[in-house]
């Protein structure tokens, strides 16, 4: 299978919780272009630090500098086979560019109302020696980690509230844009790590 899969949802709807899933039944390379931002952000590249400012005030970043970023990684040998987009497309400009470079399949819609995203994004945690995203409540860490684990610095209730009014304007409209096209599965994100993980796992075998 040489198509793509998108993973869609708002901030904090379980996205790269539930994307490790997907990669381990599909064999697809995960692609989060808040990821690729962030490592351009860590690396002090001019594009990073261009980007950091739209990130931290919870605004995306243009349509223009993450095109160019997905072009570039859909290079490479992996990408072959179809990937798996996860935060990307977030506006119908980049899934109408999307569509001239690669062909998508289907798009997982992961569906969590505002007022849970609000508690999961505040209470995230990220171990950076393996990448594991904790909760601390949902998904505590082991105790014995816990010294190590960092907090995104948009992670504020602030800059929550701007991401998903950026979520709403710019790239809630794109669940139409791809249901129109007969391609959009919805799932309901707000229930257990373990419920919206079984329903992505059959999502993933009605398209198998
Ligand atoms: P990005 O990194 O993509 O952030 P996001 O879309 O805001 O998504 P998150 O990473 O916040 O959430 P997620 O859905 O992965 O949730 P997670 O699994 O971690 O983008 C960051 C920024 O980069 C953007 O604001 C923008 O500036 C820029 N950007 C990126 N892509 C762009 C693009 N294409 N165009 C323009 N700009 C772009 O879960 C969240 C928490 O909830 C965790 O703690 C987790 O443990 C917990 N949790 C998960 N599932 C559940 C559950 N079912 N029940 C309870 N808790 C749960």
């Amino acid at each position: 299978m040489t198509e793509s899969i998108v993973l869609f949802g708002p901030p904090g709807a379980g996205k790269g919780t539930q994307a490790g899933r997907i990669v381990e039944l599909t064999g697809k390379p995960q692609i989060s272009t808040g990821d690729m931002l962030r490592a351009a952000v860590k690396a002090g590249s001019p594009m990073g630090l261009a980007a950091k400012e739209y990130m931290d005030a919870g605004l995306l970043v243009s349509d223009e500098v993450i095109i160019g970023l997905i072009e570039e990684r859909l290079q490479n040998d992996d990408a072959g086979q179809g990937v798996l987009f996860d935060g990307f497309p977030r506006t119908i400009p980049q899934a109408e560019s999307l569509e001239e470079i690669a062909t998508v399949s289907s798009v997982i819609s992961i569906e969590v109302p505002d007022d849970a995203i609000v508690d999961r994004i505040v209470g995230r945690r990220m171990d950076p020696e393996t990448g594991e995203i904790y909760h601390v409540s949902f998904k505590p860490a082991p105790t014995e980690i816990q010294d190590r684990l960092v907090q995104r610095p948009d992670d504020t209730e602030e800059t929550v509230r701007a991401r998903l009014g950026a979520y709403h304007t710019q790239t809630a409209p794109l669940a139409d844009w791809y249901s129109e096209r007969g391609l959009l599965i919805r799932i309901d994100g707000d229930a257990s790590i373990e419920q919206v993980g079984a329903s992505v796992e059959e999502a993933i075998a009605s398209i198998s």
